[in-house]
């Protein structure tokens, strides 16, 4: 079951999809792909808005979605893409920021350089056993940082999450294929924006594991995606990838 992991697609809540047109438009693009289950993961950022009031703000939006949702639309589950923050370790809301139905929380880390002060922070997260972590397009961090400094991120109990959109350019889609054979990257996501931004489908993505790794990696990608929707412990996760 394709299951796209990383969405802007509710309306008027952040960057992404600004009317409900739009995001029916995206839905379409999905339906059309063949994605079954989406994740709409709208930009948290703690130190704008309270987790309550984006909670209520995400919950108002998918509202407004809803009555003009088609039957052949990928169904919807919420969650967030949590803006990394020291204060996340002391946020009470912290858990209703995860994937529906599951204990994953999308962290998309700051665009610096990884230092060990944020990889010792997010490691404190994990320890603190209230979420399990899903790095955020764990590629587009190596425009800013060196690639230890990634595999330092990634060898915590985490796990990574890929663009689709990122297989399109020949240096980032030899990144997203080492990070796969590397066994850091589990699962993909379109991260789609907007209609006319020219996010890439999930497919694009598969296809290119697919013919450039094997259909088996790919395969192993989408069983990855599936035991998180079902809240499967990380640990089986991670060691489906080593
Ligand atoms: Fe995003």
């Amino acid at each position: 079951m394709l299951i796209d992991f990383h969405s802007h697609i509710l309306p008027g809540i952040d960057d992404g999809s600004r009317s409900i047109e739009e995001s029916i438009a995206i839905l379409d693009t999905m339906a059309q792909d063949g994605v079954k289950l989406v994740v709409a993961t709208p930009h948290f950022y703690c130190h704008d808005i309270s987790a309550e009031k984006f909670l209520i703000r995400r919950d108002m939006a998918f509202e407004e979605l809803r009555p003009y949702l088609k039957p052949e639309h990928p169904k919807i589950l919420l969650g967030a893409e949590v803006l990394y923050s020291s204060r996340l370790a002391s946020e009470p809301l912290l858990e209703k920021l995860c994937i529906q139905g599951t204990n994953y929380l999308l962290l998309e880390m700051p665009y610096v350089r990884l230092t060990n002060n944020l990889i010792d922070g997010v490691e404190e997260l994990t320890d603190l056993n209230r979420v399990s972590i899903i790095i955020a397009h764990i590629e587009r961090y190596l425009h800013f940082t060196a690639y230890s400094d990634l595999e330092d991120l990634m060898s915590l109990d985490v796990v990574g999450q890929l663009n689709s959109k990122s297989f399109s350019e020949r240096r980032s889609r030899k990144n997203c294929l080492k990070l796969i054979k590397q066994g850091y990257a589990h699962i993909l996501g379109t991260d789609f924006h907007r209609i006319d931004r020219g996010d890439l489908p999930l497919s694009y993505g598969y296809d290119i594991i697919s013919s450039k790794i094997s259909p088996e990696e790919a395969d192993l990608m989408v069983a990855c995606s599936e035991m998180i929707i079902k809240n499967a412990d990380i640990d089986k996760i991670i060691l489906m990838r080593e």
